[in-house]
């Protein structure tokens, strides 16, 4: 009896700790910079890294979901999106930008599973640094410091260009949309996979959803996120799109993500020893915002976008027009 009643009092203390330090330590968005510091932070101290590994992404487990390791999820869902992007198959040396590239997971197997020539991006110094380091030298995929809304490179650089869970730190989605497409070869491949939002136009928002909502977008420094079909039409309203933007849903496939992350801290409390007390605190305080990421998903109110667009041959007045209309969205 005494134990059940210890233990209860410690499992509601802990979600006591957690729920005030989530109310009171909101990341919320307010610039790039923002976002760059949340993730210079969350690299220098190792702890994502811990749980995360090298992927800061859900993970594939299959449809119907398949029990499976958190980690090696994260690396079969870089798998299937090579697969679903139908990437597999370009020659080597093929140049990817890898857009949003964290600590550089995917973009280290594109490199030495496909044989690909990969850049990844990031808004973060920190992430830059890490990713070179945790790359050795044969293996092509180099990394830099670049804003994803107003990238370095010419039009037409890539062959591909891939970015994963980068979208919703994207303040113009119209502008980010843009900027992907731009920096592709013509014929050249976009493959994005994407957190996004039940279409409101279909279906508004209700009172709750509303306030749940806001959380998942104050917590993470996330200015916004676009539906499937909201960001599916801004690409093809760059003009540089050939044909139609092809679409899909895995949100069953990676739901299980969310209660594998939390589970990650139980299975493995030497975390707690390695990282202290603050490390212990700053995991904890993650847990309602990773439950309401899996409450939203699980209900149809986010919804887990993939994205694929072939870039068409472009002239260079398309090219300005889809700057202008970037413009005035
Ligand atoms: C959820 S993480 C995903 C990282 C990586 N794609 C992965 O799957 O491991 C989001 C990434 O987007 C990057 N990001 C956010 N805003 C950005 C911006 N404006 N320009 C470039 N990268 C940005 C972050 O620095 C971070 O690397």
């Amino acid at each position: 009896m005494n134990v059940i009643l210890i233990t209860s009092g410690i499992l509601f203390g802990l979600l006591a700790l957690a729920l005030i330090l989530y109310l009171t330590t909101a990341r919320r968005y307010q610039s790039s910079e923002s976002v760059a510091n949340s993730y210079d932070e969350w690299t220098e101290d190792g702890i994502l890294e811990f749980y995360w590994g090298e992927h800061i992404h859900l993970g594939h487990y299959g449809s119907p979901p398949q029990r499976k390791d958190f980690l090696e999820a994260k690396a079969d869902f870089v798998r299937e999106m090579v697969r679903w992007g139908g990437l597999e198959n370009l020659p080597q040396g093929t140049t990817v930008l890898d857009v949003g590239c964290g600590i550089g997971g995917s973009s280290r197997i594109l490199a030495r599973e496909y044989g690909f020539s990969v850049t990844g991006i990031t808004i973060s110094p920190q992430q830059v640094k890490r990713a070179q380091e945790l790359t050795p030298e044969e293996v092509d995929a180099k990394f830099q410091v670049d804003d994803a809304m107003s990238l370095s490179f010419p039009d037409g650089s890539f062959d591909v260009v891939w970015s994963i869970e980068a979208g919703p730190h994207m303040p113009d989605k119209a502008g980010f949309a843009k900027e992907l497409i731009r920096v592709l070869k013509p014929g050249g491949i976009l493959v994005v996979a994407d957190w996004n939002q039940r279409d409101a136009r279909q279906k508004p928002l209700n009172f709750w959803e509303r306030i749940v909502m806001k959380q998942l977008l104050d917590q993470w420094s996330h200015p916004e996120f676009a539906s499937i079909e909201g960001f599916s039409e801004l690409l093809e309203e760059t003009g540089l799109v050939e044909g139609s933007v092809t679409t899909d849903d895995w949100t069953e496939e990676t739901l299980p993500s969310w209660i594998d992350s939390i589970w990650q801290g139980i299975i493995r409390p030497q975390g707690w020893l390695k990282y202290g007390v603050s490390g212990f605190v700053k995991s904890v305080r993650e847990v309602p915002t990773i439950l309401l990421m899996r409450l939203a998903f699980g209900a149809g109110l986010c919804r887990f976008g993939m994205f694929r667009a072939v870039r068409g041959e472009s002239s260079p007045e398309l090219v300005e027009t889809a700057s202008s209309q970037t413009a005035k969205n």
